[in-house]
């Protein structure tokens, strides 16, 4: 056994050597270098004629969740449906959950450890703009830092659909409720 291992750990320390792995070595330009293979000399590309950054089709105020005043959207400019919601369930479960709890009120294992500013209980941010509560996802607030890497500007407004029933769902006056819903509901309806 030990002569095995004396055997295999100088391929071992090879592998992880960057003049021996075949990734490091194979043929590349690196930012900056010169070329011969394009006339101009620049190994870097401008991007062809046309080419739109990601996301660039999408107009301003889904992008920014601010309209033409500057000011948050009071309300999301992506139609909520049933489809969005779904999609902001899932990603409000796997990207703000593990802080702000599956119901949004804060109440989170992780919120539990941290010592310094808790997550925010959304439930008390019913009367924010639904921009208010894009931007906050997109550019971070305080110690929470952004998710617009995580999350498309899509998903985002799918988000604030999903944390707008998630407060719904804890605040919801039986007066407004359908009267379908409202019979279905014990002490009601009979
Ligand atoms: C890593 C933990 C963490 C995650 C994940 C997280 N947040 Fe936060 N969030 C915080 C903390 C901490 C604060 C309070 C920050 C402060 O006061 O400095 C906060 C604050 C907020 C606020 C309140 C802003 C204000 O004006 O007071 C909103 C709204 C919010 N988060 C929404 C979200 C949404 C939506 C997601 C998912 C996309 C999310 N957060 C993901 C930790 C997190």
């Amino acid at each position: 056994m030990r002569r095995l291992l004396a055997a295999a750990l100088p391929l071992l320390l090879l592998a992880g050597c960057p003049a021996w792995d075949p990734m490091q070595r194979q043929a590349k330009y690196k930012a900056y270098q010169v070329s011969e293979y394009y006339a101009d000399g620049m190994a870097m590309r401008a991007p062809p004629a046309g080419t739109v950054p990601y996301g660039a089709v999408l107009d301003g105020p889904v992008q920014t969740g601010q309209g033409p005043d500057g000011r948050p959207l009071a309300i999301s400019p992506v139609a909520p449906t049933p489809g969005l919601l779904a999609t902001g369930k899932k990603h409000f479960e796997i990207t703000c959950a593990v802080c702000h709890g599956v119901l949004g009120d804060g109440e989170s294992q992780v919120a539990l450890n941290m010592s310094l500013r808790k997550p925010a209980n959304l439930q008390l941010y019913r009367d924010v703009p639904d921009g208010y509560l894009f931007q906050v996802m997109s550019l971070g607030f305080g110690l929470m830092p952004a998710y617009a890497a995580e999350l498309t500007p899509e998903e985002r407004w799918a988000v604030v659909a999903y944390v707008r029933a998630l407060q719904l769902s804890q605040h919801a006056v039986v007066d407004e409720l359908p009267a379908r819903v409202r019979a279905g509901l014990p002490g009601e309806g009979r």
